[in-house]
């Protein structure tokens, strides 16, 4: 919940990386790798890793290690009141 959190989140419309990136700002993320679509699901040193060959992305989403070469989508998203709402 504080800034340089990541966490992963599972709706009804499937799984997102969320991080707090500010004091009043998150960034919200798909979580379908753009390698070959496994989940992403961990994170490391500021970055969201895929476990299947190892890509990882930045908390916008950029590819910071293949083989991954495309960034995971991100979403329009607000924080209110300790409160992350998004579009997808
Ligand atoms: Fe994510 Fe290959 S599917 S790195």
């Amino acid at each position: 919940a504080s800034p340089g959190g990541m966490a992963s989140a599972q709706t009804p419309l499937g799984t997102f990386l969320i991080a707090r990136t500010g004091t009043a700002s998150v960034s919200v993320l798909t979580a379908v790798c753009t390698h070959e679509g496994c989940t992403v699901t961990g994170s490391s040193m500021s970055a969201f890793v895929c476990a299947c060959h190892g890509s990882a992305f930045s908390t916008s989403g950029w590819v910071v290690m293949g083989p991954a070469n495309r960034p995971l989508q991100q979403f329009n998203a607000q924080l209110t009141d300790g409160v992350v709402t998004f579009t997808a």
